[in-house]
């Protein structure tokens, strides 16, 4: 019996909350003649902070149109936000910026799912070397890698020098597919510098630290001990899963002024990696065994930064440079 009671004293106390809440928007509508939507809009600068919000007030929306806008077909946002206009009888001559805010937002969140299936796709391609594309990429990564020494053959002892586990490198993609592949030939082709001496850091030799004379200790700040094409696999497996988790969103809306696409994942990654080696550094792990525990701490760290709706993870593409203009 008491216990029955206090359900339905729970189930009053939400009821009275839920119509409180429904009362208020009501008020604050009546109040400001602005909805939702808009006050979002005008209160939020554009970027994770206005698209976030967007985002969950249309989710937790009781009408079908403006539940339905969160997964519309990207080629259809600019209908959508003239229907949300239009239900919302809000008039777009007197305010022209709302629909492009609108349209904004809308275009990154429906962008987001859209490259969560692209990115899934190609994690699901397995390395086939049959494919000349496929093949091509894989010689292209020697190349930006290597540019002073020739493969001497496609199954070589060589690709370790790249940091691959054995004389052929497609059984090393597994996990990732395709998308490993792409992400490290990004990276070797549009941040090269880093790459490159990333990869020059990780093929030295950790030295030995107390029997060396000082002036050699320099040396050991260098000495990664990983393998660099290895490592670009994990990385990736880390990138994919902070893009399906959603944690991604947040950068990613900070980032893309509309809708996000595989370059924008690729830069991420390249900033991982670069992230990460520093990480690795300053951890100073004994050797790859501490890989693992490395790993999971330098994940914990990127989510909790991602919890700031103002982070971005790539400082080049930051939201406050050229990209975002007010929109
Ligand atoms: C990356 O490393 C973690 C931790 O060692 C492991 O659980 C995961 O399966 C690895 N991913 C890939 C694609 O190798």
């Amino acid at each position: 019996m008491k216990h029955f009671l206090r359900v339905v004293t729970q189930f009053f106390v939400f009821l009275y909350c839920k119509c409180l809440w429904r009362g208020l928007k009501f008020v604050t509508r009546k109040l400001t003649g602005r909805c939702e939507l808009q006050r979002i809009c005008y209160n939020n600068k554009h970027g994770a902070r206005r698209t976030l919000k967007i985002e969950s007030s249309l989710r937790f929306s009781k009408n079908a149109l403006l539940q339905s806008a969160l997964s519309v077909h990207p080629d259809k946002v600019e209908k959508t936000i003239e229907d949300i206009i239009a239900l919302k009888k809000i008039n777009p001559d007197t305010n022209p910026q709302l629909g492009i805010s609108l349209q904004a937002s809308l275009l990154q969140i429906v962008g987001y799912r859209t490259l969560v299936a692209e990115v899934e796709k190609l994690r699901r391609e397995p390395y086939d070397c049959e494919n000349p594309e496929h093949e091509d990429m894989l010689m292209k990564l020697w190349k930006e890698l290597r540019p002073d020494t020739p493969l001497t053959g496609r199954i070589s002892k060589q690709w370790c020098e790249i940091g691959f586990q054995g004389s052929d490198p497609k059984t090393d993609f597994r996990g990732m597919g395709l998308l490993g592949l792409h992400n490290l030939l990004y990276f070797a082709e549009h941040d090269k510098a880093t790459a490159l001496q990333m990869l020059h850091d990780s093929l030295q030799p950790k030295h030995n630290e107390t029997n060396k004379p000082e002036w050699e200790q320099k040396n050991i700040d260098k000495a990664i001990g990983y393998s660099f094409a290895i490592v670009g696999i994990n990385i990736t497996d880390l990138a994919f899963s902070l893009l399906v988790s959603g944690a991604l969103k947040t950068h990613l809306y900070n980032v893309a002024p509309e809708t996000p696409s595989l370059m924008h994942l690729q830069q991420t990654f390249c900033y991982l990696m670069q992230e990460f080696q520093r990480f690795w550094v300053e951890e100073d792990p004994c050797d790859i065994m501490e890989f693992n525990r490395v790993r999971s701490k330098f994940h914990r760290r990127i989510l909790r930064q991602l919890k700031n709706p103002d982070m971005a993870l790539c400082p080049h593409f930051a939201a406050s440079d050229l990209h975002l203009v007010n929109l």
